[in-house]
């Protein structure tokens, strides 16, 4: 692939999106070679600052991300464009002359611009007007990356999406859900449809329950007044961890590589999405950490709103019709994981064929962080002269079997790039599938908005927990109650850490 020339431009390029993950996300693409050689990025905003304000902002993000001579190379392309507002024609006609001029100056016969809209979605109508009016390339194509909150429920989805859909092509958006552009959630199509077991197994015939797991040890942190609209059921479990069951239990599509791939995954997607139900206010727990509201960018001292839940629900369809589905995510807990955890059936006749024994159940679990890893729970002999079973793992540790410490592997075609890098390029080689299609975002709202208008309607109350704990009291009993899960306490006490 080659795109010839390339502009980039970082809409709200000041704000933290964009210095935090769009620039660095940047930079490791540009070191990686990955990026054109006939290269600009251009950001826009409304502070008035020159190129080299721009560029000590952002240094500090990108320092230690490439070597020093590196990154001033890819600062010396960056540049810094301001307007009166998102919508200002004025601006955007400036920048867009701007970028006809280097353009012009590539002497290539294409010139394409990628806009990063890192920007709160109640200036994307403005922006998205702005761009179509006055920047649009001439010679090459003109694709948009958004990114969440798309709306807080359903109608309000709808409005972003019609506000974006009036200018662009369905074809020219890309709504960014980074948690698609993990290691471990890529690698399922993979997994699950490059290995004969995985297929057999993958059914309510062998699968008792899923759970889905998000876990982050740390509070809202200066992110309330965002945090505090939203809820941890739609900064996390509407969006990443749905669009990581869809992967995981979709049927398998016919075709995973090449242009028609992202329509036929995205396809399948919908398809399980379709079967669910909404969520009832019965099949959810809340939770909400003590001292949340102290967070002095929470205004409302009184809030419901919730730091953690617990949502149950299945998938009316002939692979998965009866089997409990589910997602857990938290903030403020004891430590950051996110996992996919699989528990089998129990196997049969087991325990009379081992004289009584305890014989747990199988799980496979695929560990997208801290760190990489996926291991299947399974019965051995004990090691020696016993013969009853014990749970071991047959285990993949991505760390040691193929990165260093760095991240990086002595092979070349290896290496572990961060979920955004990995996105943004799919974007310039326009491959679809890792981006969240309008019909998705829809359907994904339809299953929750009835129950989130249902808990601020009869206000419902969370279960406090103390901050740095698993979460609240009883959550593990109503998970369990719910799912049928059973937890192997053993297994936990004889697992020697490495
Ligand atoms: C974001 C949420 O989408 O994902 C944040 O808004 C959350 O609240 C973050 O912290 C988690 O991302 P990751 O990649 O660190 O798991």
């Amino acid at each position: 692939w080659a795109v010839q020339c390339l502009s980039v431009v970082v809409v709200g390029a000041s704000g933290d999106l964009a210095k935090k993950k769009t620039y660095p996300s940047l930079l490791s693409l540009y070191a990686g070679g990955l990026l054109p050689p006939s290269l600009v990025v251009y950001g826009y905003a409304r502070s008035s600052m020159t190129d080299a304000d721009l560029r000590e902002r952002i240094r500090p993000h990108l320092e230690g991300k490439a070597d020093d001579i590196v990154i001033d190379s890819f600062l010396d392309r960056c540049h810094y464009q301001s307007g009166a507002g998102y919508g200002d024609h004025a601006g955007w006609g400036e920048l867009n002359a701007k970028l006809d001029g280097f353009e012009a100056s590539a002497e290539e016969e294409v010139g394409n611009r990628l806009f990063y809209f890192a920007v709160p979605p109640n200036v994307f109508a403005e922006t998205g007007e702005a761009i179509s009016a006055t920047s649009m390339s001439k010679t090459g194509f003109s694709r948009m990356i958004v990114e969440k909150p798309f709306g807080r429920d359903t109608d309000s989805c709808r409005a972003i999406l019609a506000s974006l859909g009036k200018h662009f092509d369905e074809s020219d958006l890309f709504r960014i859900d980074h948690y698609l552009g993990k290691e471990m959630v890529q690698n399922l199509m993979v997994m699950r449809f490059g290995n004969i077991w995985m297929e057999n197994m993958w059914n309510r015939n062998c699968v008792q329950c899923i759970t889905l797991t998000f876990k982050e040890p740390f509070g809202t942190e200066g992110r309330g007044g965002y945090f505090d609209q939203y809820g941890i059921i739609r900064d996390i479990i509407q969006n990443h961890l749905l669009q990581v069951m869809c992967l995981l239990t979709m049927e398998c599509p016919n075709k995973l590589d090449g242009p028609e791939a992202g329509e036929k995954i995205r396809d399948e997607k919908v398809r399980v999405l379709e079967s669910m139900r909404p969520v009832a206010l019965d099949d959810v727990f809340l939770g909400q950490y003590e001292g949340y509201t102290d967070d002095p960018t929470i205004t409302n001292k009184d809030s419901n709103c919730p730091t953690f839940a617990a949502v149950s629900c299945t998938i009316d369809n002939p692979r998965w019709s009866g089997v409990p589905i589910i997602f857990k995510a938290g903030k403020a807990l004891n430590e950051r994981k996110a996992e996919m955890r699989v528990q089998f059936r129990d196997a049969p006749a087991a325990s009379v064929l081992f004289g009584g024994a305890d014989v747990p159940r199988n799980e496979l679990v695929i560990k997208l962080q801290p760190s990489e890893s996926i291991y299947l729970k399974s019965n051995i002999k004990t090691p020696g002269f016993g013969s009853l079973p014990i749970q071991s793992e047959l285990e993949v540790k991505y760390d040691t079997r193929y990165f260093d410490a760095s991240g990086t592997s002595g092979s070349s075609a290896m290496c572990n790039p961060d979920a955004y890098s990995r996105l943004i390029l799919d974007v310039l080689r326009g491959r679809s599938a890792s981006f969240v299609r309008s019909d998705e975002l829809i359907r994904a709202w339809e299953i929750f908005t009835p129950v989130l208008d249902q808990i601020e309607r009869e206000n419902v109350r969370p279960v406090k927990y103390r901050a740095g704990t698993r979460g609240p009291d009883g959550m593990d009993e109503w998970i369990n109650g719910k799912s049928g899960y059973v937890r192997n306490d053993d297994y936990r006490a004889r697992r020697f850490e490495s």
